[in-house]
């Protein structure tokens, strides 16, 4: 039944007049899935700061941040500025800017294992392009990657994305389950699905096809397999395994880039052959970059002996996003990321304990600036343990409605984003409406 419908005897808003339209012209009413809120897509009017005010003129602090993108919040003033005078120059060019080696230097200077790096489009386009290069760099076509981590839209990357219960197979070998219905089988063989964080299965696994294999995929907390931080002894074991088997570690550092300065490997102390980015190094914009060991790298070098991927982009490195993303950087420095993550650190532990005085069954994952709120009764660390049933999920889509109504965006999985317009206060009132929602969760059969 269509909005309209449903409210012939009561005055339409303007989001549901304007998701009747969208209905009519966009599959489900929008672009993007993550923009679905029942009855209807929030349709924004401005964001300012951690605030977004809808067309109803109803303003929300936003803990979503366009899904953990948007480090400083909204409508950022240097942003603004740096981006403003880009457009009057020109937005994008088929020749070369400045600006395009001043972010990629100035990324280099935050984590040094970035000796070369190129632009894209998106964090699916950096992780495709990276699976590519990993390929190019090895000759060998399979890639690994955790059961229920999401890499994006690419066709390999997206096995078993979001396997359920009834197709997951056994923890030692889990199913490949293509997330696209016709998905080629041949793109699924090609790929291995390891549990996360569990040593001995993975190695097992991977023992398997090494000679077959270009690269391991890892996130090393990666937000649907639970906003879990990778166990350190996994992640070297991954560093060691691949090494030992000229095999490339990839890491996805799209959302866990802005958990330290130069990207969470740091915090783990791991070198990773190859590094996807995207979202918070855009300040605001479409982008994405694939970073690594200037040898591996250098198969997209025209000028080099190693070329063996020729590889373009229309609006790769456009001087609007890599301008963005450079004073977005610069801004965000080391200052910048310990006082946002002891904001995190403290809203963690004060949701810890808002779980325990209102004694709902809950528990709280994530680490640097986000985590994450799970209607069980520990903290899960994989995919199977994060996945959840039937009651959770309706306990999870209550909690996200009376957040919502309290006044909060939230991002759809029950994570939170900070970013730096914040002040304790936001923390405060985002503990308040937690609070509440877990006494409301907990009172409920
Ligand atoms: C860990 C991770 N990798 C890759 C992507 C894909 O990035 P994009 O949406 O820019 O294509 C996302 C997007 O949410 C992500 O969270």
């Amino acid at each position: 039944m269509s909005t309209q419908a449903m409210s012939t005897h009561v005055e339409m808003t303007r989001s549901a007049a304007l998701y009747d339209r969208a209905l009519a012209i966009l599959p489900g009413g929008v672009s993007r899935n993550a923009a679905l809120h029942d009855p209807h897509p929030l349709y924004v009017d401005r964001g300012a700061g951690c605030r977004l005010t809808d067309v109803e003129g109803v303003t929300r602090i936003d803990f979503a941040n366009n899904m953990a993108s948007l480090i400083h919040g909204h409508a950022d003033v240097d942003m603004i500025r740096a981006v403003t005078e880009q457009l009057r120059r020109g937005t994008a060019f088929s020749v070369a800017t400045e600006v395009e080696i001043r972010c990629a230097e100035h990324l280099r200077e935050r984590n040094p294992g970035f000796e070369k790096l190129r632009f894209v489009n998106s964090g699916t386009e950096a992780l495709m392009v990276g699976v590519k290069v990993a390929r190019a760099f090895t000759g060998r076509p399979m890639i690994a990657k955790a059961e229920g981590a999401y890499h994006g839209g690419y066709d390999y990357l997206e096995v078993s994305q979001a396997p359920t219960p009834a197709n997951w197979g056994s923890p030692g070998e889990p199913g490949r389950i293509p997330l696209v219905h016709g998905t080629p089988a041949s793109a699924v063989d090609e790929v291995v699905v390891i549990p996360f964080n569990d040593t001995d299965r993975t190695i097992a696994l991977l023992d398997r096809v090494k000679d077959r294999l270009a690269c391991v995929v890892i996130d090393l907390m990666p937000h649907r397999v639970g906003l879990n931080p990778a166990e350190a002894s996994y992640v070297t074991a991954l560093r060691d395994w691949t090494a030992r088997n000229g095999v490339l570690l990839l890491i996805d550092e799209v959302i866990t880039f802005r958990s330290c300065y130069g990207g969470l490997q740091q915090q783990y102390g791991v070198s990773p052959d190859l590094t996807a980015l995207g979202k918070m190094i855009g300040g605001g914009f479409p982008i994405g970059a694939i970073a690594g060991r200037a040898e591996v790298m250098d198969v997209l070098n025209p000028r080099s002996p190693r070329y063996v991927f020729p590889h373009s982009g229309t609006f790769s490195a456009n001087p609007v996003s890599v301008g963005a993303g450079l004073i977005t950087m610069q801004k965000f420095d080391r200052a910048a990321v310990d006082r946002l993550n002891d904001m995190a650190r403290v809203a963690m532990k004060r949701t810890e304990e808002a779980i325990r005085e209102t004694g709902v069954v809950a528990s709280v994952t994530g680490a640097g600036s986000m985590f994450r709120v799970h209607f069980k009764p520990a903290p899960p660390r994989n995919y199977r343990e994060a996945y959840l049933a039937p009651q959770e999920n309706a306990r999870l889509k209550a909690f996200l409605n009376h957040m919502f109504d309290a006044g909060f965006i939230l991002i759809n999985s029950g994570s939170v984003a900070l970013s730096t317009p914040m002040t304790m206060s936001e923390i405060d009132a985002l503990i308040e409406a937690l609070r509440s929602g877990f006494r409301k969760i907990a009172a409920t059969p």
